[in-house]
């Protein structure tokens, strides 16, 4: 909502007030009309000189894990609480919507899932949700394996002759991220990882606007004639143009092959034998759901956009940890060898694959995508209390915009031990004196069977993908996607930063990313083949 800048990678420090180089912000903090809700006081400059996130986390360590910020004439509250959070989130949250989220994202996705109005959102949640179910994530495991074997060939051809290759894998992750998410929700394969094309070329311009959007308070787009006198909206919607031409194209495809069927039937079917396993293929067989093309459209490209840059990123900041920790990175390519040797991975041998998962996790704990969860109050409430200035909770007025910061929540201080550190093991310390295994602090009967820690474990202090009603639907999916990309790029490679970490700046719009990519030395491991 703020341009956010550049900043190399070091962690938020604790500012102190009296630094605060202009009154301006003090001045317009009176908006709203929150009781006595603690109110920030930053430097301006804070906002424009590093990313919006790491000024939230300093204020809210000055402040209070609720408080209240402004800009402008508007006001925002902070919350960096998990019972607050639980409250928005899952307690009450039809209470709240998307708010300025959903103005900005819906000339791009439409009535897809994340900006939908409720009633829209309802009836396609409930028919999406079950598009998900095991066997397709089981099919997909598929489809995430050889996509990660064309980067991993890519690389290997790069390497050919070479004792190391310097490669952006920040770029190879997303080129990987976007080939999967289309073979996994519209079986169309953009190859990215070896070509261009138009259609990439027009999902990284609308990409790039989306995220250009996001951090912009001014809805720019919305000036009468911007579509057709700015020439960035104009390219803008030149590559909405070529992205719904392929996705009209594809749904008329699966429409022209209909087979329809029972959701339960759909669930069963032979996903081994299946050529379009996608999940364009189960909405339009679904017996009973007439949806028309231009909602699937809006589903689709919603999910085009949600599972593409959060997956890329969750790899890129793996990675990056992980090159600052050989020995963790050496743990991890122990337990691939021993779990997989050389040979394939399937669904069942990634639940022995323990501490790739928790790296994954810890890596979504250290860089949540997206840092900031967005509502808008549509009707007054009351955050539960508890909090530095308020013990009975605090009124918020309905229309109140609000911020849950989940990067707070993951660094904080009142909960994680070492929160700044990389401790996939974090999550596997003994609970008890009978020695059970489970996640740190957490009560892992409360999600039994999980595979990955989340936040009903932790009870909303980690909230990767959310929670509540509005949870993302993707997270299996993309926490498999994840698991599998990095287990084969550690089986076959190590990977150092080619600089120093402090020189992999930090950008933020959707997501958090690099400025100038992650640039890394790839080695083909000694000890395989
Ligand atoms: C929602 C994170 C991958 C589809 C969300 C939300 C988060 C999130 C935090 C909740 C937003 C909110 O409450 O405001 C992530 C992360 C991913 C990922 C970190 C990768 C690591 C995916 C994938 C898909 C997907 C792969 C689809 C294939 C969606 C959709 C929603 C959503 C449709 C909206 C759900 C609703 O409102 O009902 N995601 N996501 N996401 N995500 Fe994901």
């Amino acid at each position: 909502l703020i341009r956010c800048q550049s900043t190399s990678t070091e962690e938020p420090k604790t500012r102190n007030p009296l630094d605060n180089a202009s009154n301006l912000l003090t001045n317009l903090l009176s908006g709203g009309n929150l009781g006595s809700m603690p109110i920030a006081e930053g430097a301006v400059s804070d906002l424009f000189s590093r990313p919006f996130f790491f000024s939230l986390y300093d204020w809210f360590i000055e402040h209070g894990s609720v408080y209240k910020l402004a800009f402008g004439p508007k006001a925002f509250v902070v919350v960096s609480d998990p019972i607050v959070a639980r409250h928005i989130l899952r307690e009450n949250a039809f209470s709240y919507d998307k708010g300025v989220l959903a103005d900005i994202l819906e000339p791009i996705m439409g009535k897809g899932l994340i900006p939908a109005d409720l009633d829209t959102w309802k009836l396609r949640r409930k028919v999406i949700a079950p598009a998900f179910h095991a066997l397709y994530l089981e099919a997909m495991v598929k489809v995430f394996t050889q996509c990660s074997e064309r980067s991993i060939l890519k690389i290997e051809e790069l390497l050919h002759g070479k004792k190391t290759v310097e490669l952006d894998l920040e770029a190879e992750f997303s080129s990987l991220a976007l080939d999967i998410i289309g073979l996994g929700v519209f079986n169309y394969d953009f190859g990215s990882v070896t070509k261009e094309s138009p259609v990439i070329k027009a999902v990284y311009g609308a990409l790039f606007e989306a995220e250009h959007r996001s951090t912009f308070y001014v809805p720019y787009w919305k000036f009468p004639l911007a579509r057709w006198l700015v020439p960035r909206q104009r390219k803008f919607h030149k590559d909405l143009k070529v992205i719904n031409d392929c996705l009209d194209g594809l749904i008329r495809n699966a429409k022209e092959t209909r087979q329809e069927t029972d959701v339960e039937k759909l669930q069963q079917r032979d996903y081994s034998n299946l050529k379009d396993a996608s999940l364009l293929r189960f909405l339009v067989d679904m017996r009973g759901d007439d949806v028309d093309d231009r909602q699937l459209r809006d589903d689709l490209m919603t999910m085009l956009i949600a599972g593409h840059e959060t997956t890329a990123a969750v790899l890129t900041w793996a990675v990056f940890l992980l090159a600052q920790n050989p020995s963790k990175m050496k743990k991890a390519q122990a337990e691939i060898e021993q779990v997989l040797g050389q040979g394939k991975l399937t669904f069942e041998l990634i639940k022995q694959l323990k501490y790739i998962r928790l790296i994954v996790v810890e890596s979504l704990r250290l860089y949540p995508q997206p840092p900031l969860l967005i509502r808008r109050s549509l009707k007054p409430d009351v955050l539960p209390g508890g909090h530095k200035g308020d013990k009975d909770g605090y009124a918020i007025p309905s229309g109140t915009d609000i911020f849950v910061s989940v990067y707070n929540l993951h660094r904080s201080p009142y909960l994680w031990d070492n929160p700044n550190e990389f401790e996939p093991e974090r999550f596997l310390v003994k609970r008890n004196n009978e020695g059970i295994e489970g996640w740190s602090g957490f009560d892992p009967s409360r999600s039994p069977g999980a595979l990955y820690p989340n936040e009903i474990i932790s009870d909303f202090a980690f909230l990767p993908f959310g929670g509540g009603p509005r949870k993302c639907v993707g997270d299996q999916f993309a926490l498999m996607e994840s698991t599998i990309a990095l287990t084969l790029l550690l089986q076959k490679f190590d990977v150092e930063l080619r600089g120093s970490p402090e020189e992999v700046e930090l950008v933020t719009g959707a997501t958090i990313h690099t400025k100038n990519g992650l640039w890394c030395r790839l080695k083909k491991r000694s000890d395989v083949h």
